[in-house]
Formats: C-alpha cells, sequence, structure tokens
C-alpha cells in the first residue's frame, strides 16, 4: 500500500521537538518526510491534522500465551491487542507451553508469529528447559536464532551458575539476561504486597526484598561477568537505587517499568480484590513516587505492558488463588500519558522515547524507534484531546482482566501503522 499522512506532529527526537511534516509511505519503509508533499491518485491519504506521531511503540515484555494457553490469547488475539495499543514491535515472553527452550520449539513458535502474528513479534527464549530452573538451554544455539535475549520470565532464575553463564554469552552475542527478579525465600504463597495489603487479606505477602535482593546478587554477578542485564517490571524504591548505582559504576545494566507500577498504589488492591493482583505486586506511594523519580533521573530505560491477558475465572477465585497480571496493552500509552505527561512529570517527547527509542537502542533493534527516510514505516498516531472511559468489554485481547476497569483516561491511539499497512484504526 501506499500511504501520504498529511499535516501530523512528527516528533523528532534528535533536536527534542515537534515538527510538522508530511510523511510518504510506499512499501515497508518511510520514503520521504517534508512539507506539503503532492502525491497522484493511487495513494490513500490519512488526514493527521492535530495528532501526534511517535515511531511506532516496541513494547519489551508481552505475554502472547500461544503455545499453550490459547484460552487467555494467541499470537493473533494478543497482536491485535498490541496494534490498538500503539505497538508494532514486542518481544514475546517464553512462559508458554513448550517454551521456546530448544531450536525445535523456537522454530515452532517461529512459524506460528510468521502465520498469524498483525505486527513484528520477536520471541525471548528460556533460560532453562521449561523455565522450570533446572535444565540450562543452549545458549550459544539460540542465539544464534531470531531471539532478543534469553528470561524465565514468570519465573526467576535461582542458579547462580546460569545468571554466571548467560551473562557470559550475552558479552558477544549480545542477547541479554532479561529477569524476573524475585528471591521465593523471601515468602511463602506471596500473592500481595507485605504490609497493609497483606493484613487485610490475612495472606502472605511479597517484601520489597524478594525483589531488590535478587537484583542485587545478579549486579553482583555483573558486576564479575560484564555482559547485558535487563530487568523487568521494577516495582520498589530500593530496587531503582541499586540499579542507579549500578548505572553509575558503568555497569551495562537496563530496565523497564509497567504502566501499572508507575500510576498505582496497593490501595487499588483492597478496593479492586484479584483484579489488582500482579506480580511483583503493586506497592506503596514511597515506591511509586521513586519510580516516577527513577523516569525522570534517566535510571528507567522503557516502559513495558507486561501484559498477561487471563481469563475471568482466574481473576475470580481468592486473592491467594487467583491469577497474577493485567491485560495491559490497550491501555499502556494512556495510563502513562495520563499518569506521567498530564501532571507533567515527563513531557510527550520523553514518553515517546520511553515506548519506541530507548526500546530500540537497548535491544539493538534497527530502522525503528526513529521517525526516519529509509526506516520501516512503523508509526503511531495519536490523538491528546481525547478523553475515554475504561471498558474492558471493548479490548481486542481475549483478556479483560485490567485493574483500570471504569477509569477515564487521556490520550488514544487513532492509528497504526505497522511495514507500511494500517494494522488499526480507531473508528470513532
Ligand atoms: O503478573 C504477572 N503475570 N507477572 C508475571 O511475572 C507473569 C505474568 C503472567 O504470565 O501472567
Ligand atoms: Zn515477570
Amino acid at each position: 500500500m501506499k500511504l501520504l499522512i498529511k499535516g501530523g506532529k512528527l516528533v523528532d527526537f534528535e533536536n527534542n521537538c515537534f515538527i510538522l511534516r508530511d510523511i510518504l509511505i510506499d512499501g515497508k519503509f518511510i520514503k520521504k518526510i517534508d512539507r506539503n508533499i503532492r502525491v497522484q491518485e493511487d495513494f490513500k491519504v490519512i488526514d493527521a491534522n492535530n495528532l501526534y506521531i511517535s515511531p511506532g511503540f516496541i513494547d519489551a515484555h508481552v505475554h502472547l500465551r500461544e503455545p499453550g494457553f490459547e484460552h487467555k490469547e494467541t499470537i493473533y488475539s494478543g497482536t491485535k491487542a498490541c496494534a490498538k495499543g500503539g505497538f508494532t514491535h514486542v518481544f514475546s515472553m517464553p512462559n508458554t507451553k513448550p517454551s521456546p527452550d530448544s531450536i525445535e520449539n523456537l522454530n515452532d513458535l517461529l512459524s506460528r508469529i510468521n502465520e498469524s502474528a498483525v505486527i513484528k513479534v520477536t520471541p525471548v527464549a528460556s533460560v532453562t528447559e521449561g523455565i522450570g530452573g533446572e535444565e540450562l538451554v543452549d545458549l550459544k544455539k539460540l542465539s544464534k536464532e531470531n531471539i532478543i535475549g534469553f528470561s524465565d520470565d514468570g519465573n526467576p532464575v535461582n542458579s547462580i551458575d546460569y545468571v554466571y553463564k548467560t551473562l557470559l554469552n550475552s558479552i558477544k552475542t549480545k542477547k541479554p539476561l532479561i529477569t524476573h527478579s524475585e528471591d521465593r525465600s523471601c515468602f511463602k504463597v506471596g500473592a500481595v504486597n507485605r504490609g497493609k495489603v497483606s493484613e487485610y487479606y490475612s495472606v502472605d505477602g511479597i517484601p520489597n526484598e524478594a525483589e531488590f535482593n535478587m537484583i542485587q546478587r545478579d549486579i553482583d554477578i555483573l558486576e564479575e561477568t560484564g555482559g547485558h542485564l535487563h530487568i523487568c517490571h521494577v516495582s520498589s524504591k530500593e530496587s531503582i537505587d541499586i540499579i542507579r548505582n549500578a548505572k553509575l559504576r558503568g555497569l551495562n545494566v537496563t530496565c523497564e517499568v509497567t504502566p501499572h507500577h508507575l500510576s498505582l498504589t496497593e490501595d487499588v488492591v483492597m478496593e479492586k480484590g484479584a483484579m489488582a493482583k500482579v506480580n511483583p505486586p503493586l506497592k506503596t506511594r514511597v515506591d511509586v513516587d521513586r519510580i516516577i523519580k527513577g523516569i525522570q533521573e534517566g535510571t528507567i530505560d522503557m516502559i513495558a505492558t507486561d501484559h498477561a491477558p487471563h481469563e475471568i475465572e482466574s481473576k475470580k477465585l481468592p486473592i491467594d488463588k487467583a491469577s497474577y497480571g493485567f491485560s495491559g496493552a490497550e491501555t499502556a500509552f494512556s495510563v502513562a500519558y495520563t499518569y506521567l505527561v498530564k501532571p507533567r512529570k515527563i513531557n510527550l517527547i520523553e514518553l515517546f522515547r520511553l515506548m519506541s527509542y530507548y526500546p530500540s537502542k537497548v535491544f539493538n533493534v534497527e530502522k525503528e524507534g526513529t521517525i526516519k527516510e529509509s526506516y520501516f514505516a512503523n508509526l503511531t498516531l495519536i490523538n491528546l484531546r481525547r478523553e475515554y472511559e475504561v471498558k474492558s468489554s471493548e479490548f481486542v485481547s481475549k483478556g479483560k482482566n485490567t485493574p483500570f476497569e471504569g477509569e477515564k483516561l487521556n490520550g488514544k491511539v487513532m492509528m497504526t501503522i505497522y511495514n507500511g499497512e494500517i494494522v488499526y484504526e480507531e473508528e470513532n
């Protein structure tokens, strides 16, 4: 398809501003960016007046559930949801059945992606077989394949030896160790944040130590090995201090934060019950404020959704039995915009960086993350004036599990263009 996007405000990261330009797309790439481009009839013209345009968002952390848990989500439904959220490239986490732990299982996943994804999906391979923690995968072999890195997300990597080997492997291969940092010896059952919420429900709580102990351990190993450590969904104030110090010492440690951890506190869990249960758990105001400061000071590298769709029955169980996680792809931008940009904690350019430019740099994704001639025509068009109410019944994702139900959010994705094709368009 040939497209001409007219009159949008494009983000220019280099000059830290928005510029009014037209974008001409022919095939998969951006052909031309200029003022008042004129074309022949065979172009579809898109009126982007009053819309802001970001490079297509890149989500470093989504659970697409296929293979194995197709009742929760499929690669098709999950990528449709991501497209609606403005994402054009997502990294799929390996807590599937089987997990991408061998060439055979990875190839099966890649062919499923090839068949049904509506945007780009790059898998994260598992560190251990079946994310079981016992047998290390063949790092060398898998590193040659089309993967982003290695993670046992959903589970921590307890073995120091495996962390060591995966970090050493990352030096040459540039395939980082991506960690779900959780020291499970800190609690028995878990479920919610330790403190007033665990007391309220009379359940075992997860303390901040569970996260920051493991982060400290992995950073200590990184100091010895070198390589690249990427830490998922950081949620506690201590973790951010530890990561900041490690960065100041010159270590290659990067991290992400979710839209829910930068916006919601543990109080929501007492109000909404298991619908607000997530791992790591929602924490205190002090933790949330430290996260926001971590974004402002540059300790946090990106916003990633941890899109974790679940069937609604599994969220209606008692708090200690219900599934962890939120269906977050479709609300991510609006949540971040409403909680960060509207109250002027960061500006819109920085939010666009956190959702596109920074992930492209951290994970060496080429020709994405910037709006530029000859780069992939991956674009997200946004109307900042739109306010809407979150209705999970309108989610494209199979997962209707959101703690934002009924909340009014600002800023809406109006169109997502992936490789020069419109993969999502807001109807009204
Ligand atoms: O809340 C979560 N849900 N946290 C995780 O780490 C895993 C995820 C899932 O797969 O449901
Ligand atoms: Zn996780």
